[in-house]
């Protein structure tokens, strides 16, 4: 692994809604080839989120045809009733959206009773204030740094003083992966991801900003060499 600068490693999940979805299996068993540290499936209700993409019987698809870790970012509403279905699909995380449901604990208290890890979305106009109470409650906060609903936009760099928030709350709190920790007790770092826009520009800017975990579409699929792109975006810093 290229080390960089970044005071953590820092993972690549190229997004599968740059790939082509009639070859879904070939393009998971590609993605594990070129040494992504997990896929990210993004799934849409065209209400949440004015798109449609992929469901749970594509999700088993993906399953089937790789181990990678499975990151299922849902841009859906009334997300809890969804879960059930998702883990029986083979999601390893979900992350949903906090603007898409009232019922936020109940639905990362579901997610983890089912075995899985919970992650929690915020849109780029979400303010910050609505962070800070779930980044000990949940395994990961996903920074939006594009509208969600469609791959190939512009990144939104307004979004990168979240991310240094973010990350310095964390930082005061001293949580991380697992939980708060104790001073001295070494612990990867709380899981701070972007989506949308991410390329080899964009990408240092997150990395200094604190995130460590990168989703990658439109970028990473039209590079000649994906084993390289993915190499370099996890050498950001
Ligand atoms: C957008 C999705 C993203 C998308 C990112 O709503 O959540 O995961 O695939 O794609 P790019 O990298 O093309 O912006
Ligand atoms: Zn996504």
């Amino acid at each position: 692994m290229m080390s960089g600068m970044a005071p953590f490693p820092i993972q690549i999940y190229p997004s599968i809604l740059s790939g082509d979805f009639g070859r879904l299996a070939d393009e998971a068993k590609r993605l594990e080839l070129a040494g992504a540290d997990a896929i990210h499936v993004d799934i849409m209700d065209g209400h949440f989120v004015p798109n449609l993409t992929l469901g749970p019987r594509a999700l088993a698809a993906i399953r089937r045809a790789t181990r990678l870790f499975l990151d299922v970012h849902i841009m859906i509403y009334n997300p809890f009733d969804f879960i059930e279905v998702l883990v029986q699909s083979g999601a390893d995380r979900i992350t949903f959206h906090f603007e898409a449901t009232e019922d936020v604990e109940d639905t990362i208290a579901f997610i983890r009773k089912c075995g899985k890890k919970a992650g929690l979305a915020f849109r780029p106009e979400t303010s910050f204030s609505m962070v800070p109470k779930y980044l000990d409650q949940c395994d990961l906060i996903l920074l939006m740094t594009v509208s969600p609903g469609f791959g190939g936009q512009q990144f939104m760099p307004e979004v990168l003083e979240k991310v240094k928030l973010a990350r310095t709350a964390c930082e005061k709190r001293g949580i991380h992966q697992g939980g708060i920790i104790k001073p001295g007790v070494a612990l990867p770092p709380f899981d701070i991801q972007v989506d949308g826009g991410i390329n080899a520009e964009t990408a240092p800017l997150c990395v200094k900003a604190g995130a460590n975990v990168l989703v990658s579409g439109d970028y990473l699929f039209r590079q000649p060499d994906m084993k390289k792109a993915i190499e370099g975006l996890r050498g950001s810093s």
